[in-house]
């Protein structure tokens, strides 16, 4: 596995797989690498001649009190799971690589960025969709791979995809949870066991929001205020968003028909977490 960290080295390693007339496939990420992560990986290996992943903790995509600072950077750990995974090239800028002085430009792909974490997050996507842009930009690849934990943003990368003209399919592979249910994230280092606990209630919700579309309810307020009590109950105070929204254009639905999205973002302790569900009613 290369690991490179400029852009020169970079772009000339990608001639060389593109002149064999070999496909790539890429999986972006923040690093702290978790088995969600390795699943997006190894789907590329599977349907890629190259593999390429990177490694870089936006600066742009988190807001002023947010974690980017503390956000882990485990890079001798990552690296090795990459190597594992037969991965081909790791691509590991630093911040200056990607936003060298006077950078300016911004992408916004609009409305559905807009709601769920677009209103906690103010700016969020617009840092997800420019870092992308440029990271599509840079490695060229045939198949980017995404997961439907982060669902909002699969679809913020497939409007810049589409607006763009991008000549690259996108694979959005399904969410990695632990045993118990709880999703995998990067964030879950920093819960402490009984946090652990809380964060269950998560996905909790969603099981019961799902069971309730399964057994007919169409009303998306009863589904949406038991799930907001289950949540109170189980401890977990400070929620964002407990919504029923339409899986393409993220709009709130005032009844439950044909697919919905059950989307949560809650905070447990000093920890933002997202979960969501697809359901077919
Ligand atoms: P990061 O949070 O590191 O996630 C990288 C990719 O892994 C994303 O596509 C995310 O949806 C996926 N992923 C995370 N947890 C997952 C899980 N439990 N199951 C399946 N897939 C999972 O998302 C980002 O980084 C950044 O916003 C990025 C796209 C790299 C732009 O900076």
């Amino acid at each position: 596995m290369r690991v490179l960290r400029g852009l020169t080295p970079l772009r000339s390693q990608l001639k060389r797989y593109r002149k064999r007339g070999e496909t790539i496939g890429f999986v972006p990420t923040m690093g702290a690498l978790h088995e969600g992560h390795l699943s997006l990986v190894r789907a590329a290996r599977k349907e890629c001649d190259r593999v390429v992943v990177s490694i870089f903790v936006n600066p742009t995509q988190f807001g002023p009190n947010e974690d980017f600072q503390r956000y882990p950077r485990v890079f001798s750990k990552d690296r090795a799971l990459l190597q594992k995974e037969r991965v081909d090239l790791l691509f590991f800028p630093s911040v200056k690589t990607i936003y060298p002085d006077l950078f300016a430009t911004e992408i916004d792909v609009g409305p559905v960025s807009e709601p769920l974490c677009g209103k906690f997050r103010p700016g969020h996507f617009r840092g997800v969709a420019t870092v992308c842009a440029k990271l599509f930009n840079l490695v060229q690849p045939d198949r980017v791979y995404f997961g439907q934990k982060d669902y909002q943003q699969t679809q913020v990368i497939a409007q810049l995809l589409k607006d763009l003209d991008l000549p690259i399919a996108m694979r959005v592979m399904p969410t990695v949870r632990e045993k118990n249910g709880l999703a995998m994230s990067s964030r879950n280092r920093y819960l402490s066991d009984g946090e652990r606990k809380k964060a269950l209630s998560l996905s909790q919700a969603l099981f019961l929001g799902k069971r309730m579309i399964r057994d007919g309810e169409k009303n998306p307020q009863k589904i949406l205020s038991r799930m907001r009590a289950l949540l109170r109950e189980r401890g977990v105070r400070r929620v964002d968003y407990v919504s029923v929204v339409d899986p393409e254009t993220l709009e709130t639905m005032k009844r439950v028909k044909g697919k919905v999205l059950l989307a949560i973002a809650a905070w447990v302790g000093k920890t933002r977490l997202i979960d969501n569900f697809l359901v077919k009613g």
